[in-house]
């Protein structure tokens, strides 16, 4: 039997989570598969057993810090862990003092402290053995400044900024690290009641991508320290830089809103 590296996704019972198990399956990866629902992930396990793939199903809240300690602990006595990708997320719409803080604060444990944590266990086997690969799923909401998503965009930069740092400290060391920073993915994302009232049609068909391809944009340039799926997204990612685009933004959004 040939050898298979493993791969750890967070976030692998839907969307780009779960597209990005089946393509690390099919490029010969054994999976362990971290999500708050089990049944998603045993169906996906099933599926992956299909490719070939081997995969640990392992159900985790990572809003929870106890659960996020119990897995960074997992991830340091596996040192054989090739790849891992930080997918999981999700976003919480509102004004700040409006949306609700609980949920802003789990989403910020989500996205920050879960980060920090399985990073911070991943990273010493990868230096030691000189080779590894770190995704990061982080959003190109993290390069924009919107109000009604505050925390959401915050927490965003937070994981390109610490992305990038990390890309700094071990890429020259042979483990590539990644902030992939999709635009809007079709995916169970807006789903939720927080999105009940939000018009997809109201996004340029052309800003959309599919959660395939954007794991498959991820995972082919790899060794890129930032990667911006699609060329709609690419083309918002650079003029978000220019001040005026924002201020035009908020004004349009305003206006919207009627106020
Ligand atoms: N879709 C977009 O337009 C878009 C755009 C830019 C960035 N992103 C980012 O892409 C990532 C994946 O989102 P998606 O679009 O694939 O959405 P999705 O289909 O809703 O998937 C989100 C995944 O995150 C998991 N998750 C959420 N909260 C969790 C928690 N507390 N503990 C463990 N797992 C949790 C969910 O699993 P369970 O519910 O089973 O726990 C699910 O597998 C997120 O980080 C998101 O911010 C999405």
């Amino acid at each position: 039997m040939s050898y298979r590296p493993l791969a750890l996704v967070t976030g692998a019972s839907s969307g780009i989570g779960a597209a990005y198990a089946k393509l690390l399956a099919h490029e010969g990866h054994d999976l362990w598969l971290v999500a708050r629902r089990g049944d998603r992930l045993h169906a996906l396990a099933g599926e992956l057993a299909s490719l070939g793939a081997a995969a640990r199903v392992d159900v985790r809240d990572l809003s929870h810090p106890e659960d996020l300690i119990a897995l960074s602990d997992s991830i340091r006595s596996e040192p054989g862990l090739e790849v891992l990708v930080h997918n999981a997320g999700f976003g919480v719409r509102g004004e700040v003092g409006e949306a609700d803080s609980v949920k802003l604060l789990s989403m910020a444990t989500v996205h920050v402290d879960a980060t920090i944590a399985l990073t911070s266990a991943a990273v010493p086997a990868m230096r030691e053995r000189g080779r590894g690969a770190i995704v990061v799923v982080a959003s190109i909401a993290g390069r924009l400044v919107g109000s009604g998503s505050a925390t959401y965009c915050a927490t965003k930069a937070f994981q390109i900024s610490y992305t990038r740092s990390l890309a700094r400290e071990v890429s020259w060391k042979g483990v590539s690290v990644q902030a992939l920073c999709p635009g809007y993915t079709r995916t169970e994302f807006h789903d939720t009641p927080e999105y009940a009232h939000w018009n997809r049609d109201s996004v340029p068909r052309w800003l959309w991508t599919t959660a395939q391809e954007v794991a498959e944009a991820s995972w082919k340039r790899r060794k890129r320290e930032v990667c911006v799926p699609g060329w709609g997204n690419r083309l918002v990612w650079w003029l978000a830089a220019v001040p005026m685009i924002s201020w035009f933004r908020e004004q349009f959004r305003r206006r919207k809103q009627g106020r």
